[in-house]
């Protein structure tokens, strides 16, 4: 059977069965960043990104994944766009029990690199599938724009 590209790496699929890729990635891969929270795509924990998409990896079948590129939390933490938001949630309050991070931190580099300069309403639309218990949202908002000026700021600095 086919395999995958995961942060740039190939792996097999032999073993995934009808397993989901959340379970594959966790399970099989060690990649226990991604986190699973609900399993019915309602809140957003798994979000990994697929062929560079982010979709929730609860809802699509691994054998799904054959011959695509698979970058969950722990390969997109890597990029520069993925370091600075990881700093400025964290200087935000805006992890606390965790759960959700891994899926908002893909979430916000997915948008930050498709749209650099996004206004409040363009990353709470962002990130409205991504579902915190602790935090009340605002923490989270506020780091992402955070990261979006720093990044701004960076790329002017050259
Ligand atoms: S665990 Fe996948 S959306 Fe909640
Ligand atoms: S920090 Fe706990 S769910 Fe978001």
């Amino acid at each position: 059977m086919a395999g995958f590209r995961c942060n740039g790496a190939e792996f097999r699929l032999d073993q995934a069965g009808d397993r989901v890729l959340a379970d594959v990635l966790r399970e099989d891969l060690g990649l226990t960043g991604t986190k699973i929270g609900c399993g019915t795509g309602d809140c957003g924990a798994c979000t990994v990104l697929l062929d560079g998409s982010p979709v929730n990896s609860c809802l699509v079948y691994a054998v799904e994944c054959a011959g695509s590129e698979v970058q969950t939390v722990e390969g997109v933490s890597h990029s520069g766009t993925g370091q600075v938001l990881a700093e400025e949630l964290a200087a935000a309050g805006a992890v606390q029990c965790g759960i959700c991070t891994s899926g908002l931190l893909v979430m916000a580099v997915s948008l930050l690199e498709a749209d650099p300069a996004p206004d409040r309403a363009g990353i709470e639309t962002a990130l409205s599938g991504n579902l915190c218990r602790c935090t009340g949202y605002l923490a989270i908002v506020r780091a992402v724009e955070a990261a979006a000026g720093r990044l701004a700021d960076e790329r002017e600095a050259g």
